[in-house]
């Protein structure tokens, strides 16, 4: 592989229109702050770029909603989304946002860099246009009904009830949200990419030359490509985001997926004078953690910008992964199913690290993954406390107790101490090998192998068993545990920063770098080790109950704020086919329960005509006793069935809501049995 003097890791920008939870955590900040806490163990020249997008529409819709203006939304978010970083240790060098100055300047610079070397495109063509409200509608402005489901809510880019992805001109009867009146076609004018002209190259540059992409990275932009590429609208209309820095294009923006990742380089440049070495020299190794939906834009449109601006390096890994779902659901802000981050640490505050935890060992890597509550426990119980804290402790308790806190000394090795030194020195190496390639939850799993192996040591040795009898071997022993408690904390310091730091305090060491890892003697004989405090607390079933029930609740809310089901119409008939129908208004004489048949009652009704048995399907929402009386509407001329046994003349007519329910269907005054229902 090619040598890099130094690295530039970005991570996807969140959409300033609300916190952050654990799904963002999992897909990629986590990984992202893994991964650079790596590299600057092992010296490397890093830095690691955050920030919050702010521009794009749903925040001028959230803005609208809650009647501020959208600054007013990011401000609000950016800084809570800030601070939830910052309290899970994800450790940027810059945390910038897109509404500041710097970098409406840079956006708007590279959009003026790509028009005047002509490598943009423009085209007029006729879009929505709100008349009354005097602006052209982003397809998420107006609704309408779904052309595929009927659904009547349905978004211009969406219909959120069938999930199918629609352009404004599919909806059936459009309204503006802003105004509510029906939107005009109007000519306007964007600026383009000319993606199709980029395919020759992409095809070279992704699909020949980085085929060590992940492969459902590689999938994605092969099938893109595969395709056939489109030019690319760059603006909007829009009076939120970076002005297109164009005469003729008073009242429009640059696209909000334009100025974001230009992003990575404005907060760059507000990091340091010194920005240009790590955007612009080849030996600088470009990496964007993202979320799988922003592949396209990370893999194609922004390395497509890049190649046209001409100066840029482009990224030579996009680690995306996969969604992590919520106790089998999909994470959604707008449903509230989310473990919000913010919200995590008032229930477990100083437990970042055990959510960190979780998180990298069920990463989403290669597919989507689950976070239940249930698992929250039992990695806490039975892994990071039973394996990891309890080694630390059993190690640190002895050395108090025999040694008054004090490193023994080394003696003599027997052959089970110089086969657990010599994993000792395969571990750092292995976690390496697997985070160089973005295997996250290997990389984990290998960090607690080397606490099992101190585990297994302390409990194959026994110290406690032969400090009477055999004192110099006990000194070897402690010592060994000693030292893999120091390599712990080192190799698990980019896992969990938080614990990593408590851990070198309790030994009473400076953090020291990944190159000190690996090594039998990094703790000398005699060194005084600090105070002990427990790494990790046991989670009880009830607090995890009450996670689980405040789940419950959200989903309870859910359910009654659904929008009520109606089914779709049936196919038109002729009024000749209604009126073969013959209903009646009639009356249940009798009711009983059928044998051996949950749902059937038998009914005895008057229907004016005559009394007649029918045999109907309400038994689970009427007791026979309580509908004796009743009114009702009947077909009578059904041909006769035979239902378990009985013949039924006739349909009682039920109406039955979004549920299945079913309730009677009658006339609402006292009418006579036999009137026609017309
Ligand atoms: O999907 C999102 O949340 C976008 N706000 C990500 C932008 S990433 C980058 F381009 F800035
Ligand atoms: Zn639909």
């Amino acid at each position: 592989m090619k040598e890099y003097k130094r690295y530039t890791v970005t991570t996807a920008l969140p959409y300033a229109n609300g916190p952050v939870h654990i799904g963002h955590l999992a897909g990629v900040y986590v990984p992202a702050d893994i991964y650079v806490r790596y590299l600057r163990s092992i010296g490397t020249d890093v830095i690691f770029i955050g920030g919050s997008d702010e521009h794009g529409v749903p925040i001028t819709l959230r803005a609208k909603k809650e009647g501020v203006n959208p600054q007013d939304i990011v401000d609000k978010y950016h800084s809570m989304i800030k601070q939830s970083f910052q309290n899970f240790g994800i450790s940027f060098d810059i945390y910038s946002r897109t509404s500041n100055k710097l970098h409406h300047k840079v956006a708007s610079e590279f959009f003026t860099k790509l028009y005047n070397d002509g490598k943009l495109t423009s085209f007029t063509d006729k879009q929505y246009y709100d008349e009354e409200a005097h602006q052209f509608l982003a397809d998420r402005y107006i609704t309408g009904t779904c052309p595929h489901c009927g659904n009547p809510n349905a978004y211009g880019d969406q219909c959120e009830k069938c999930g199918t992805s629609l352009s404004a001109k599919d909806l059936i009867d459009p309204k503006s949200t802003i105004s509510g009146s029906a939107p005009v076609m109007k000519e306007t004018k964007h600026w383009y990419l000319p993606l199709n002209e980029y395919e020759e190259w992409l095809k070279k540059w992704i699909l020949e030359d980085h085929k060590e992409w992940k492969p459902n990275v590689y999938g994605q932009c092969k099938s893109w490509i595969d395709a056939g590429l489109q030019p690319r609208a760059v603006t909007r209309d829009l009076d939120w985001g970076v002005k297109v820095p164009l005469e003729e294009a008073k009242g429009k923006v640059l696209y909000v997926w334009f100025d974001a990742p230009i992003g990575y380089i404005s907060a760059t440049q507000e990091l340091t004078p010194d920005w240009e070495k790590y955007w612009k020299s080849s030996d600088t190794r470009l990496i964007h953690f993202i979320g799988k939906d922003n592949i396209v834009f990370h893999c194609i449109i922004f390395p497509c910008m890049l190649k046209a601006e001409g100066s840029y390096i482009l990224p030579d890994n996009v680690p995306a992964f996969e969604f992590l779902n919520l106790e089998g659901d999909k994470i959604s802000t707008s449903r509230n199913w989310a473990v919000w981050l913010h919200e995590y640490l008032q229930d477990f505050p100083e437990r970042q690290d055990v959510l960190r935890y979780v998180l990298t060992a069920n990463a989403p890597e290669t597919k989507d993954n689950d976070f239940t509550w249930k698992d929250f426990q039992t990695k806490n119980n039975s892994e990071l406390l039973s394996i990891f804290g309890n080694f630390i402790n059993r190690t640190l308790v002895l050395t108090k107790k025999y040694f008054d806190g004090k490193v023994p000394e080394k003696n003599e090795l027997s052959s089970i101490d110089t086969a657990t030194i010599d994993e000792i020195k395969l571990v750092p190496n292995k976690i390496s090998s697997c985070l160089e390639n973005f295997h996250f939850r290997d990389a984990l799993a290998e960090m607690m192998n080397l606490a099992r192996l101190g585990n297994k040591y302390l409990t194959e040795t026994e110290p406690w068993k032969i400090y009477k009898t055999d004192a110099e071997r006990v000194n070897t022993i402690l010592n060994i545990s000693l030292q893999i408690c120091a390599n712990l904390a080192i190799v698990c310091e980019p896992f969990l920063p938080f614990t990593s730091k408590k851990l070198f305090k309790m030994l009473n060491l400076q953090p020291l770098q990944w190159k000190n890892a690996g090594d039998e003697n990094i703790l000398s004989a005699g060194h005084q080790l600090g105070e002990i405090e427990l790494l990790f607390e046991k989670i009880e079933d009830d607090v995890i109950e009450k996670q689980v029930n405040k789940l419950l609740e959200t989903k309870k809310l859910n359910e009654a704020a659904k929008p009520i089901e109606v089914s779709k119409q049936k196919e038109t008939i002729i009024f000749d086919d209604f009126v073969k129908m013959d209903i009646r208004t009639g009356k249940i004489i009798e009711a009983e329960r059928v044998p051996k048949a949950n749902k059937l009652l038998k009914l005895l009704v008057d229907t004016g005509i005559d009394r007649r048995i029918v045999v109907s399907g309400i038994a689970q929402y009427y007791k026979p006793e309580e509908i004796i009386g009743q009114e009702v509407c009947i077909l009578v001329n059904l041909a006769p069935r035979s239902l378990k046994g009985i013949e039924s003349q006739g349909m009682i007519l039920m109406a039955e809501n979004d549920k299945g329910e079913l309730c009677f269907v009658a006339p609402t005054k006292q009418f006579h049995q036999g009137c026609e229902v017309k």
